[in-house]
């Protein structure tokens, strides 16, 4: 078990107003280094937008992000990509036409592009070629190098996506719905890949899943919002006893089978 207490990433009452609408309503969280630690709530209750927040797409309206103790509030997407936090969006984000390896390489060379010098091309090339053969095969997608993103399944497509996050080599990876829109027999594949990148990779993932079974099987820690606001957080075991949460959000259909 690599888990540890530290804390990697932490908000201090993070805020998004969009108008008049509280998205994300003071959420103080904090992550444990090496840990999955699911956001789990209704559609609606901000959890894309705590991502957003986390990663810099958005500017909070206030409140502090604290990565490795260092202050990242105002830090746009591409520094944070730098500090080490990957993100996937909810809608699938790769290029259809371009094949499997160049999504791979591409994102891999994201890191790199602010220190390319024209004169340390061909090393670079040679990295990128190296860390994209190993992200190809580490998402078990090494048969389908040369094929068309497009072409590929949906169930590939999920896991080229989750190859272009870890193209440039994140300690933290934000993961929205990975499994969205996959057949329920393709589910846990991608969850163990996910299981495994986290435990053998030493990577911190935050993971925004809808699927019950899923969360309470893999969370070290899950934290429940609602309404913008965080209304439970503890060990899946904690959560499923959580009477408040039963009655907001899990409606008393999940049964947690321990
Ligand atoms: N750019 C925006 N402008 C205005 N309102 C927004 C914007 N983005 C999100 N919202 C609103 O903020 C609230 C939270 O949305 P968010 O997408 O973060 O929820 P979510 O928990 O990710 O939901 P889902 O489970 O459906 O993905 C919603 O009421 C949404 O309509
Ligand atoms: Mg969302």
């Amino acid at each position: 078990m690599t888990m540890t207490t530290e804390i990697i990433l932490e908000t201090q009452n993070i805020r998004k107003q969009f108008g008049a609408l509280i998205a994300v309503d003071d959420v103080s969280i904090k992550v444990r280094k090496n840990s999955l630690h699911a956001i789990i709530g209704p559609n609606g209750a901000g959890k894309t937008t705590f991502f957003n927040l986390l990663s810099g797409n958005l500017e909070p309206t206030s409140g502090k992000v604290i990565y490795k103790g260092r202050d990242i509030t105002h830090q746009p997407v591409h520094r944070t990509i730098h500090f080490g936090i990957g993100r996937s969006f909810q809608i699938t984000n790769i290029f259809p036409n371009l094949t499997v390896f160049e999504n791979i390489r591409l994102a891999s060379q994201a890191l790199g592009s602010d220190n390319f010098k024209f004169w340390q091309a061909s090393s670079h090339f040679k990295k990128y070629e190296e860390r994209t053969w190993h992200v190809i095969e580490t998402v078990g997608l090494k048969e389908r190098a040369q094929t068309l993103a497009r072409t590929l399944p949906h169930g590939d497509q999920r896991k080229l996506e989750l190859g272009m996050i870890l193209a440039p080599d994140p300690e933290v990876l934000l993961l929205d719905e990975p499994t969205a829109g996959m057949a329920s027999e393709q589910v846990p594949e991608l969850i163990a890949l996910i299981q495994g990148i986290q435990k053998q990779g030493n990577k911190t993932v935050m993971l925004v899943e809808h699927n019950m079974n899923v969360v309470m099987s893999v969370s070290d820690a899950i934290t429940v919002m609602h309404q913008g606001m965080v209304l439970a957080e503890g060990t899946p075991a904690e959560i499923a006893a959580n009477k408040e949460v039963q009655t907001a959000y899990l409606g008393g259909l999940y049964e947690l089978n321990v």
